[in-house]
């Protein structure tokens, strides 16, 4: 009776709703679920270390679905948030994707709704659509090319230099691009909270307590955030980038799940997370959404296979094609 109470009030709770029994090692049982049931786990780098510790994969968003393009376990477990799981599902039409937690969506993907970018989209008909993955199945079925943080430079050359562009719904990624690549596009004005949060002042400040640190940024960052970074990239471009570089100190603007990722690849370095306006909790930004998923919801949707996403039919067959052509170009 509890687990189909739990199961009529998923869409409101966005999880099973259910008792774990007290003293249950979850590692142990998530690994012998991952075997009976033939399950692979794919973790983003924003997620909490214990999720990372027990996936099969982790990685940035391009990394997660070129592993979701050639998966070969029959059911697909993402820890991370809903637009990536839908992408698995996209690429995996026959297979079961869960998600710990429905409710963990994005401020990107929710500041572009399709009711609205439909008519821009129609509006503006010469040009071409390049959306950052970022966004819901919806909206990649009305775009032309998909890209993540780490090929959106390439992605954005691929086009002849004559054809309009219009970039969502990331505008600040946008922006960065237009620098990199001279190409004006046309930008929806989406913004990604975590890294909006970001306080220019406070970083300086650091910086000048530490004025031998590097200051590393994330692309979905404000200009004013970019402009002072040495390197910028996406979350694997940039744990990468503290590998290699001869700096043992960094300033790391971007979701501070990466950090246990960071301090496993470079464990003498000295990893500051950039600072914010409010610090409430923490002094570094978390994502909200991200941090829904937990090692329980994580054990109780591979126990139960819900919730699980499903994408109708017409919308993913027109989500594809992009989603291809950026696995193409990416290769
Ligand atoms: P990447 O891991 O692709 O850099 O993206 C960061 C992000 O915000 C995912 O939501
Ligand atoms: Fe979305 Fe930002 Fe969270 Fe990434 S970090 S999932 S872009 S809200």
């Amino acid at each position: 009776m509890e687990l189909e109470e739990a199961k009529k009030n998923l869409q409101k709770t966005g999880y099973l709703d259910l008792k774990i029994p007290a003293g249950i090692d979850l590692v142990a049982e998530i690994k012998k679920l991952k075997t009976e049931k033939n399950a692979v786990i794919l973790a983003h780098y924003y997620q909490d270390a214990a999720i990372q510790d027990v996936a099969d994969y982790v990685g940035d968003s391009l990394g997660l679905s070129q592993q979701a393009a050639k998966v070969n376990a029959d059911m697909i477990v993402f820890a991370g948030v809903h637009f990536m799981a839908e992408t698995a599902k996209i690429l995996n039409p026959t297979k079961k994707v869960v998600l710990p937690d429905l409710k963990a969506g994005c401020s990107l993907a929710d500041s572009c709704p399709a009711e609205k970018f439909r008519p821009f989209r129609e509006a503006h008909p010469n040009h071409l659509v390049v959306t950052y993955i970022n966004c819901s199945a919806e909206i990649k079925a009305l775009s032309d090319l998909v890209c993540t943080s780490s090929n959106a430079e390439k992605i954005v050359e691929s086009i002849p230099k004559d054809t309009p562009i219009i970039f969502a719904p990331d505008k600040n990624l946008g922006k960065y691009i237009m620098s990199k690549t001279g190409r004006d596009m046309l930008l929806w004005d989406g913004a990604c909270i975590v890294h909006e949060a970001f306080s220019i002042d406070k970083i300086l400040d650091l910086h000048k307590k530490h004025p031998h640190a590097e200051i590393i940024a994330h692309p979905e960052s404000e200009t004013h955030v970019l402009k002072v970074a040495s390197y910028i990239g996406s979350t694997s471009g940039l744990i990468e980038y503290v590998k290699k570089s001869d700096c043992n100190e960094f300033i790391v603007a971007t979701e501070a799940g990466i950090l246990h990722k960071m301090k496993k690849e470079v464990p003498d370095k000295n990893l500051i997370p950039a600072p914010i306006y409010q610090n409430v909790t923490c002094a570094c930004s978390e994502c909200p959404y991200m941090k829904l998923n937990s090692l329980e919801k994580l054990y109780l949707c591979m126990k139960y296979e819900l919730p699980a996403i499903e994408v109708p039919e017409e919308i993913r067959k027109r989500a594809l094609l992009p989603i291809e052509r950026m696995l193409e170009i990416s290769k």
